[in-house]
């Protein structure tokens, strides 16, 4: 018994042993050779405060190990109710895409500030005698205030880098921060810095660009669009939201685009490709970084420690907090969605567990009191909440509904908004081919048709007040316009005549016809393709060719979240217009494919492709730089009208 007892504890301890060095070696995850080094180091115009830091200190002192717990935790509005929130301390909720306080996308903007209000309460009530800490709510404002009936909805990202107009983009992000502040809310899960090397992936229009350096440029100044910046002195004042840069890393390196999926690629190139845009926005002062879905070289990222504290915090100096993804926990190897450890140790100081925050909070609990998670490690991620709190002044504030901007409801949807967004949607206009006949005259008859002509869902796509995008009705965009209204607002009022025949049928032969088409709205996972990139509705190509046959010169505007393999309807017509999805202020295409009367072109093109157009409907990945480079239309590519004496 004693020797059978004997070599049975020593296996146990040599098995012990064995696996504490597999874990250890799973922590600090990295594979084997990584190289620091090559990752630049990072200042923040921020910088560490000793008033806060010291705040922070005090009030960590007086928090019990559960109210640390809570304040690390991010569950989703439907899933909590404020006694929740008052009861477990919990630090953070969020939105989901098409997630509304009233349960309905239609229901009283009160309702935003009001829930805001709410949770806040709640989340200041002392009444158990333990510390009032401010809740912070987050969403996804990703392009405007998008879960937002009647909010000013921007072109996608792929179309505003077309625009090639980074100053564009701090304009952008300050009306965002305007609206979403009008709702009570302090914090936006945006700007995305994807880099999208594979179009098949179904986040390809979140993405700015193929190019890197073009994402970086953005990225810095959506962040101080959104932020405000210490040196503009407008840093987090009262029209200033926090930003997020997300998702790090690598979430637009997957193979086959696959969402979600794994970047295989050196470290080298991991950094040189899809840390640009992360690394200006640390640069701008990025409150927060959303740790990304995918694996590098097969780790998943959530539970990668390398790169979310080595890299991320340690080496690129981030002193902000890291929000995980949607669950993204329950990927890591040996966690469950209610369960992870990992987690917290590789770095993630906000774990976003929209509806199982409650048995996470259980098991985090335990993890900490079993030494599973340290207190050092705990404490540092409370902290890290914390000083984002107290850097957006979130502490000073004080009830949502009284802050200046809050319950300002004529700001949403703001003729001013509407009036950037339609300067960006003619700006990330793409010209691909042009035989003559744009601009259009507008004193004709001229025909509106396809899918899109008339189609705000279309032109909103996905992450518009529902998740997806395809369940919406033009009547959830109030205050939008459509590419027919504003070509016919235009027309009408110089002497024109425009129809609206969806199938293009018509009784009075038009003197030129406008066939707007596309991919149906999509988000996430549900938008990736399999297998090729060629665009498979027929519908427009046939409108496209009896229209030739009856001599009717035609205009094709394409709506998508990505270049796609459109050779036959590109033939067929005489003029192409990459238009992507340019969102509610669908008036701005009449801008630029409408001259006056006389022939004088009011807006030329400016946008030039940020995304490489491909050659074949196989012709994926295809990205400027690669060799062998055959595209249909290059890198950067776009057509204009040939600018005539007196313009
Ligand atoms: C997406 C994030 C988003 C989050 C919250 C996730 O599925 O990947 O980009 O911020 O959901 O809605
Ligand atoms: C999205 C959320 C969305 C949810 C719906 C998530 O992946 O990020 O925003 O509400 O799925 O189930």
């Amino acid at each position: 018994m004693y020797r059978f007892g004997k070599t049975f504890i020593t296996s146990l301890i040599v098995l012990a042993v064995f696996t504490l060095a597999a874990i250890g070696h799973a922590d600090d995850a990295g594979p084997a050779d990584t190289d620091l080094s090559i990752w630049p180091k990072v200042k923040s115009p921020y910088g560490l405060d000793p008033e806060i830091e010291n705040r922070i200190t005090k009030i960590i002192s007086k928090m019990s190990v559960r109210e640390k717990v809570g304040q690390i935790i991010q569950a989703e509005i439907k899933s909590i109710s404020p006694n929740d929130i008052k009861k477990y301390h919990i630090g953070s909720v969020l939105n989901g895409g098409g997630s509304w306080p009233t349960g309905e996308a239609n229901g009283p903007k009160l309702g935003w500030l009001a829930m805001a209000d709410i949770f806040y309460d709640a989340s200041m009530d002392t009444s158990d005698g333990k510390q009032g800490i401010p809740i912070l709510w987050g969403t996804d404002a990703v392009h405007g205030h998008n879960n937002v009936v009647g909010a000013t909805l921007f072109p996608h990202n792929i179309g505003l880098g077309a625009m090639h107009n980074p100053e564009l983009m701090r304009d952008i992000g300050a009306v965002t921060a305007r609206e979403v502040a009008a709702t009570g809310i302090p914090w936006t899960f945006a700007p995305t810095v994807a880099v999208a090397r594979d179009d098949r992936w179904g986040r390809t229009y979140e993405s700015y660009s193929e190019n890197p350096e073009l994402v970086a440029d953005y990225a810095r100044e959506m962040v101080i669009g959104l932020q405000g910046h210490p040196a503009l002195e407008d840093a987090f004042r009262v029209d200033k939201i926090i930003a997020t840069a997300k998702h790090f890393i690598g979430d637009g390196g997957t193979e086959k685009g696959d969402d979600q999926g794994d970047t295989v690629l050196s470290e080298q190139i991991l950094k040189d490709i899809h840390a640009p845009g992360h690394i200006m926005a640390l640069g701008a002062g990025v409150q927060t970084v959303m740790a990304t879905f995918n694996s590098w070289n097969g780790v998943k990222t959530h539970g990668n420690k390398y790169l979310l504290t080595d890299v991320l915090k340690e080496r690129m100096g981030f002193d902000g907090l890291v929000v995980g993804d949607w669950n993204g926990h329950e990927q890591i190897p040996g966690c469950s969605v209610s369960n992870c450890a990992q987690v917290v140790n590789a770095g993630v100081d906000l774990v976003m567990v929209p509806n199982n925050w409650k048995d996470f909070y259980s098991s985090t609990l335990r993890h900490v009191r079993k030494g599973r998670i340290s207190e050092e490690r705990l404490n540092d991620a409370v902290r890290r909440v914390l000083r984002v709190k107290l850097r957006a002044g979130l502490f000073e504030k004080g009830q949502p509904s009284k802050q200046p901007l809050a319950g300002r409801f004529d700001l949403i949807g703001h003729a001013e908004h509407r009036a950037i967004a339609r300067q960006a949607v003619r700006e990330s206009l793409v010209l691909l081919k042009n035989d003559g006949v744009l601009p259009i005259k507008p004193n004709q008859h001229i025909l509106l048709a396809g899918e899109g002509a008339d189609n705000i869902v279309m032109q909103a796509g996905g992450w518009s007040v529902r998740w997806q995008g395809r369940e919406n009705k033009d009547s959830d965009f109030p205050g939008a316009t459509s590419i027919f209204s504003g070509i016919n607002e235009y027309a009408s009022q110089s002497g024109g005549k425009v129809t609206l025949s969806q199938d293009g049928k018509y009784e009075d032969k038009p003197d030129i016809a406008i066939v707007v088409f596309g991919e149906e709205p999509y988000a996430e996972f549900e938008g990736d393709l399999e297998q090729s990139i060629d665009y498979k509705d027929k519908q427009a190509l046939s409108i496209l060719t009896s229209m030739k046959q009856a001599g009717i010169p035609t205009v094709a505007v394409f709506l998508s979240g990505r270049p796609l393999w459109v050779e036959p309807e590109m033939n067929a017509a005489d003029a192409f217009v990459a238009a992507w999805f340019p969102g509610t202020e669908g008036n701005g295409i009449a801008d630029v494919l409408l001259s006056d009367q006389t022939g004088n072109i009011r807006h030329n093109f400016n946008g030039k492709l940020s995304f490489t157009w491909p050659g074949s409907p196989e012709q994926h990945p295809i990205n400027v730089g690669d060799k062998d480079y055959n595209p249909a239309f290059p890198y950067g590519f776009g057509l204009q009208y040939p600018i005539s004496e007196g313009q």
